[in-house]
């Protein structure tokens, strides 16, 4: 195993109920250092990985490595691991200060060591001047800032973080988002977090694993997710995305031919696809859709009416008819807006093979 790695799922199963696989067969490696998130859908295996890794539930089959030894009989204190949760879990009847002293005199630390470390600890998160209130005397953000501390304090290896920012407003959370992210930069200490918020994983991660249905369909920096989904799925679920199901005609290396249901032949880049005469499903970023003259050089090049504008401030969205399909969105910045553009308007459009992915028809819907 390269020494670079920190934590190794392998081959993980897991069954609550000895029939139904929760988490089907887990591979995968977490570097030392990364920010790694667990993204996907509710009930899609994620609090169930972390759970593992943490030490509250047991794989059914596999092993977990940190550090390149078997966690499988390792109890939880025994792991090393700090961890945060969205309920953040303080004791109530202790002071800021003593809920940090609390997992340091659990290891058996002196008192001189604890007072330094707490002090550390609460400077590191700016609650210096809070250490003798109690958290019921503490604002949402403050909390969650103590249950970071508190994770952090014993300066573990690992830190596990399982939807921390879901009871926060959108204005705290994205504070914290940052606040986190700097904190992960300045520490250097390995992050797993877990969120079903795609804008939050995609900010704060250095790669991000997309679970559904117990199965990691995809794992990749922030960018790559984004720009070049590997399947329908991943690409419905980051960011916004037009879906054309057609028929795949030919293909040639990288590129192939797909034909739509009415008939129209579109060229695009042959991502997941199999033999010719199967389903495809084209996928479309709203924002590489040129409009009018703009849409003149691309190889793809259709009609559409459009249908509506929904205004966003920096950008509109307008959606439009398309090969026969009445939700397809295009997204415009508003400085790039034909102010001449009206409801009713039939106008053309195209893109480029780059920007058009060929995936799976996406059997599990
Ligand atoms: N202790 C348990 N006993 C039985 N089934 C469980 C248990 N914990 C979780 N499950 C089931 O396992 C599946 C995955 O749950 P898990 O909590 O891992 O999902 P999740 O991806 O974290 O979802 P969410 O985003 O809603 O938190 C769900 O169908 C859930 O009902
Ligand atoms: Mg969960």
């Amino acid at each position: 195993m390269a020494n670079d790695v920190l934590v190794s799922f392998r081959g993980v199963q897991k069954s609550y109920d000895g029939e139904t696989l929760i988490v089907k067969d887990l591979n995968l490696d977490i570097r030392k250092g990364e920010f790694l998130t667990l993204l996907g859908p509710s009930g899609s295996g994620k609090t169930t990985s972390l759970m593992m890794l943490a030490g509250f539930e047991t794989p059914t089959a596999g092993e977990i490595l940190l550090d390149g030894r078997s966690l499988n009989k390792l109890p939880p204190h025994k792991r090393d691991i700090g961890m945060v949760f969205q309920n953040y879990a303080l004791f109530p009847h202790m002071t800021v200060a003593e809920n940090l002293a609390f997992p340091l005199s659990v290891r058996g630390m002196s008192r001189t060591d604890i007072s330094e470390r707490v002090k550390r600890a609460l400077s590191m998160v700016q609650l210096d001047t809070f250490r003798n209130r109690y958290p019921g005397q503490l604002s949402g953000g403050q909390q969650q800032r103590v249950a970071l501390a508190r994770a952090l304090v014993f300066e573990p290896q690992l830190v596990l973080m399982d939807e921390p920012l879901g009871a926060l407003d959108k204005q705290l959370r994205e504070h914290m988002q940052m606040e986190i992210k700097h904190l992960h930069e300045r520490l250097g200490v390995t992050v797993v977090y877990v969120t079903h918020d795609q804008g939050e994983a995609l900010t704060m991660s250095d790669r991000v694993a997309v679970f559904h249905q117990g199965e990691i369909q995809q794992i990749a920096p922030p960018r790559e997710l984004y720009e070049a989904p590997h399947n329908t799925f991943v690409a419905q679920f980051i960011g916004e995305n037009n879906r054309l199901a057609g028929t795949l005609l030919s293909r040639d290396g990288a590129e192939c031919v797909v034909r739509l249901a009415r008939g129209e032949e579109v060229r695009a880049t042959a991502v997941n696809v199999g033999a010719v005469g199967e389903a495809v499903s084209l996928s479309i970023r709203p924002e590489r859709i040129r409009l009018n003259g703009h849409s003149e050089a691309c190889p793809n090049r259709f009609s559409g009416r459009i249908a509506e504008f929904i205004y966003l401030g920096d950008h509109v969205r307008i959606r439009m008819e398309v090969c026969g399909q009445s939700d397809f969105y295009v997204k415009q910045p508003i400085a790039e807006l034909d102010p001449a553009l009206a409801v009713g308007d039939l106008v053309p459009l195209g893109w480029s093979v780059e920007h058009v992915r060929a995936l799976d028809p996406l059997l599990s819907e």
